[in-house]
């Protein structure tokens, strides 16, 4: 039998329900951890090559191990979770005795080019500002035009350095948490 609400409740409704389907960023916890192992099932190959730069079939064992430890300063991570199941990861590790940190993002394929990764990369950004990091070092595959293009619509004023294997950037953490919406 349909239940008929009167509007306004309908529209109550409706937000609630929009709400639940976007996607939450939230800092890493060690709850996450089976669902980041997890996520490594819908990647498609070209994206876990893109990411670890190999033709790797799963999320290696040793990136699991450090999101384990993380100490949420000199090293940390945001995930996207959405109903519960974490579609993208973001990871900052600071580079010893520098106020840079290596910059790395991941988002499944499904929810691919839809500002999970822009979200994810600001907060990521915020964190490491408060935290004393300048800039994010990223390197990237110079085929993965995806990731290149993000790079230059995220941080416009971003100068590739190219060498023979993939295309490297330094990308100021605050300039990107500055007008963003994390
Ligand atoms: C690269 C990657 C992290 C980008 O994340 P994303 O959530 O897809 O990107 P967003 O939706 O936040 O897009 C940010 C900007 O990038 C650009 N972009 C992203 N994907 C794109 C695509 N497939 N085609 C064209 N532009 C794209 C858009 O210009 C977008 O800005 P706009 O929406 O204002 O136009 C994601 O595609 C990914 O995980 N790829 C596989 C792993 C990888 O390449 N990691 C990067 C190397 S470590």
């Amino acid at each position: 039998m349909a239940i008929h609400l009167p509007p306004q409740k309908r529209t109550i409704v409706r937000i609630i329900r929009r709400r639940e389907s976007r996607p939450v960023v939230e800092t890493l916890r060690p709850h996450h951890l089976p669902g980041v192992a997890a996520m490594a099932e819908s990647l498609s190959t070209r994206s876990l090559y893109y990411r670890f730069f190999a033709g790797t079939p799963k999320v290696p064992p040793q990136l699991l191990r450090q999101l384990a430890t993380l100490d949420h300063d000199q090293r940390e991570a945001v995930v996207a979770v959405h109903r519960g199941r974490v579609i993208g990861l973001a990871l900052y590790v600071r580079l010893p005795d520098t106020r840079r940190a290596d910059l790395a993002v991941l988002v499944v394929d499904a929810w691919q080019h839809r500002g999970i990764g822009r979200r994810m990369v600001s907060r990521l950004a915020t964190l490491a500002a408060r935290r004393g990091i300048t800039s994010f070092d990223a390197s990237v595959l110079p085929e993965n035009k995806a990731a290149l293009r993000a790079v230059a619509r995220l941080w416009p004023g971003a100068a590739p350095r190219p060498d023979e294997d993939c295309v490297h950037y330094s990308l100021p953490t605050l300039l990107m948490t500055r007008g963003q919406t994390p």
